[in-house]
C-alpha cells in the first residue's frame, strides 16, 4: 500500500507540471481575453437632458418639417438665380423671350397653367388653374408626380430651400 502511494506521489510530481501548467496557461489566456475584450456596456441609459448655462434643463426641440411660407421668408434671391441655371437649360425667363425645350417662364407665378404659345403636353393642358408659389414648389419637387405625363423631363429639386430660392427668383421676374 505504502509503495502504491509513493508511486502515485512520484507520478504526480513527474506529471504535475506537464498537465497543470498547460491548463493554467489556457485558463489564464481565457481570463485575460475576457477581461480585455469585454463587450462595451451601454454608455447611455434613459433620457438625455441638456442643461443651459444657468443650469436649468432644456427641452429638446423636435424637428418639424418647415412649412412653405417660412421657407419663402428665408429664400435668397442670389441663390435662386444660381439654381435657375438648372432650369435655364430648358427655360428662358426674360419678358417676350422665345420658348426653348420648355415654355418661357416670365411672370409664371400667378400665370394660368399652359397659357403660353408653347406646345404643352396634354397632361399639363388638362391640369388647369394657375401657378402660385406653392404649386410650383410641388411641381418642381418631382414634376412627374405633380403632373403625371408632363413633358418636363426634370427629376426635381430635392432640397426645400432650393425650391423656395428658385421660386423667389421666378416671382421677382
Ligand atoms: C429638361 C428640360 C427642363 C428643365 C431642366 C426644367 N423644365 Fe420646366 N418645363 C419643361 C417642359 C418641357 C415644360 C412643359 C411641360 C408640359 O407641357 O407638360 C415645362 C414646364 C414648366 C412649368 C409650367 C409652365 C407653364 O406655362 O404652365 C414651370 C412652372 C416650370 N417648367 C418650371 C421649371 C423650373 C422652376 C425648373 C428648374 C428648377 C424647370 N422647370 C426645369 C422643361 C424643363
Amino acid at each position: 500500500m505504502k509503495k502504491i502511494i509513493e508511486f502515485l506521489q512520484l507520478q504526480f510530481k513527474k506529471f504535475a507540471p506537464v498537465v497543470v501548467l498547460p491548463i493554467a496557461i489556457v485558463l489564464f489566456a481565457i481570463i485575460a481575453a475576457n477581461l480585455l475584450y469585454q463587450p462595451k456596456k451601454m454608455l447611455k441609459r434613459g433620457f438625455e437632458i441638456e442643461f443651459s448655462a444657468d443650469g436649468k434643463p432644456v427641452a429638446k426641440k423636435e424637428e418639424k418639417p418647415v412649412d412653405f411660407p417660412s421657407l419663402m421668408k428665408l429664400a435668397d434671391l442670389d441663390r435662386g438665380a444660381k439654381i435657375f441655371k438648372k432650369c435655364a437649360t430648358c427655360h428662358t425667363i426674360g419678358k417676350g423671350e422665345a420658348a426653348k425645350i420648355g415654355p418661357n417662364l416670365f411672370g409664371v407665378v400667378g400665370r394660368k397653367r399652359a397659357s403660353t404659345s408653347f406646345s404643352y403636353s396634354d397632361a399639363m393642358r388638362a391640369k388647369g388653374g394657375s401657378w402660385d408659389a406653392e404649386s410650383i414648389g410641388q411641381f418642381i419637387t418631382k414634376p412627374k408626380d405633380y403632373v403625371p405625363g408632363t413633358k418636363m423631363a426634370f427629376p426635381g429639386l430635392k432640397k426645400p430651400q432650393d425650391r423656395a430660392d428658385v421660386i423667389l427668383f421666378l416671382q421677382k421676374q
